[in-house]
């Protein structure tokens, strides 16, 4: 492992709220670090190891102070955190304001006036780290949610800087951002970009319209023009820029995220993990239908829709727990935040009631497995399942969905996907529904059991072919280019 040398700079800079490592105790004690899986990792460890970059983010853990470090061909920049900013800024302001504000308010947004001015800091000190470790006229490509003030920052204090913004959760409809009491400061924040993206080309819509709504300025498809030196109005809603003044232009758009597909494709070819599904199908009994849920356990999935339509069908006799099992993986998440314990609560009760209701000595309606596996385990669930549940009430992208596409080289299995979900845009051959209709679900989950091998393979051969064709690479691609080409460091003159 190299250190890289106190004031080295990078001409590519990923600023994200986690670093896409945890930090690990070894038998002998000793600390290291292991890459974490997940989505934003998935989606930029291989362009990170393929340029000359460096990642900031923050390690998972309070107060860990810790030296800039080199992970498997990546260079971490560290940002501590320490107790309170982990409850106001990361738990507070990130996961209980804007995460239910941004999924259409599932859950009540909590607004707290001091869980803002930490996350102003927090974000803060991620833009100091960015302004500090980026070449002269480098690249910088912050993400998400929890950053959104940081491409402002950036941009005042780096102007010579290219800054690119991705957001990889749903942008809500005005009607419910305008209930945010910092509204204004976040859309100015997310203006300090040059391209900044969406999952959904809706995503991109909403947020245009709070641009003009907020500030008044000019808007036409994905471009909008941002008044120089107008950062007054931030603060005071004032409209009143210049008809003719220098505009700054700046992109907004869609850019859907995916996964990296090869690694699925390959992990299913191995005999190990083929094996390990086949060692799945008997743990449970062989039955006819597996299906799989696989979700962090967050509200935003609609975990409770779907076990409501599974749990109808068995009290229907529509199916029954020797033919058909449910396995649901519910990854622990943000635990401290009373919106997620209550869910936690309410889902664990609701596998009690139908296991107790409807299982038998040798067969259980639903293995509920709160716990978070490793990508082998998670293809060979993929490889073993035959119906795959993806029931999100409102969900950026779901990967999931992909991964499991991805997976399925053999043509078998059926995906049933949430109109809600980003990938319903592109996933089109799945089995489409609206969780919220339980009578919609419970057919679609008939359908899927009953689904003629033919039919199966054609649609699926149909989902791999975007999968395949759109991946991470060239999600990450797409997105650079376009902000290679955004008019950057100067103002532009008003060219419309
Ligand atoms: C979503 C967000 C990510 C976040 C991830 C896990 O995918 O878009 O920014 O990292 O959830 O959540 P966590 O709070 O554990 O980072």
């Amino acid at each position: 492992m190299t250190t890289p040398s106190a004031g080295e700079t990078y001409d590519f800079v990923v600023v994200a709220n986690r670093l896409p490592v945890d930090s690990v105790t070894q038998p002998d004690g000793s600390t290291g670090w292991r890459m974490s899986p997940g989505g934003l990792v998935a989606a930029l460890e291989p362009l990170m190891k393929a340029s000359d970059g460096a990642w900031i983010g923050w390690p998972g853990a309070p107060d860990v102070e810790v030296e800039p470090f080199e992970h498997e061909g990546i260079r971490m920049v560290p940002i501590a955190l320490n107790e309170q900013e982990i409850e106001f800024y990361y738990e507070g302001f990130s996961n209980d304001t804007l995460w239910p504000l941004y999924h259409d308010v599932i859950a009540q947004p909590t607004y707290h006036r001091e869980w803002w001015e930490t996350y102003v800091d927090v974000n803060r000190r991620f833009a100091d780290a960015a302004a500090r470790v980026s070449d002269h006229g480098a690249t910088v490509w912050v993400h998400d949610y929890q950053l959104q003030l940081v491409p402002g920052m950036l941009r005042e204090s780096r102007p010579d800087l290219t800054i690119g913004f991705f957001n990889h959760i749903p942008f809500p409809a005005y009607g419910i951002f305008s209930q945010l009491p910092w509204r204004q400061q976040i859309i100015s924040g997310l203006l300090g970009a040059d391209v900044i993206g969406f999952q959904r080309v809706a995503d991109a819509g909403n947020f245009t319209r709070a641009v003009r709504r907020l500030f008044g300025y000019e808007t036409k498809g994905s471009r909008v023009w941002v008044p120089v030196g107008d950062s007054s109005d931030a603060t005071t809603g004032d409209r009143s820029h210049v008809r003719g003044a220098p505009v700054r232009r700046v992109i907004a758009r869609a850019f859907p995220i995916s996964i990296d597909a090869t690694s699925y494709v390959e992990l299913a070819k191995d005999p190990s993990v083929q094996a390990r599904a086949k060692q799945i199908r008997e743990e449970l009994g062989n039955p006819k239908t597996i299906m799989l849920g696989v979700d962090r356990l967050d509200y935003t999935k609609g975990i409770g829709h779907r076990l409501k339509a599974f749990g109808e069908l068995l009290a229907e006799d529509k199916v029954s727990v020797e033919d058909v099992t449910l396995v649901q993986v519910a990854s622990p998440s943000r635990e401290r935040v009373a919106s997620y314990m209550q869910l936690r609560d309410e889902i664990e009760l609701t596998v009690g009631r139908i296991n107790g209701d409807y299982g038998s000595i040798g067969h259980t309606a639903i293995s509920y497995l709160h716990q978070g596996y490793p990508r082998e385990e998670m293809v060979a669930l993929y490889l073993a399942a035959d119906v795959m549940l993806v029931t999100a009430l409102r969900d950026g992208m779901n990967l999931v969905a992909k991964e499991y596409v991805a997976t399925r080289a053999d043509l078998g299995g059926v995906l049933i996907l949430s109109e809600f979900a980003g990938a319903s845009d592109d996933l089109r051959q799945a089995l489409l529904i609206n969780p919220h209709d339980i009578e919609g679900v419970k057919d679609a989950i008939m359908q899927a059991i009953g689904m003629p091998e033919s039919e199966k393979r054609r649609r699926m051969r149909a989902l791999r072919k975007r999968v395949l064709e759109n991946d991470v690479v060239k999600w990450s691609r797409v997105f650079l280019e376009e902000l290679a080409g955004a008019t950057t460091a100067h103002p532009v003159s008003h060219e419309h």
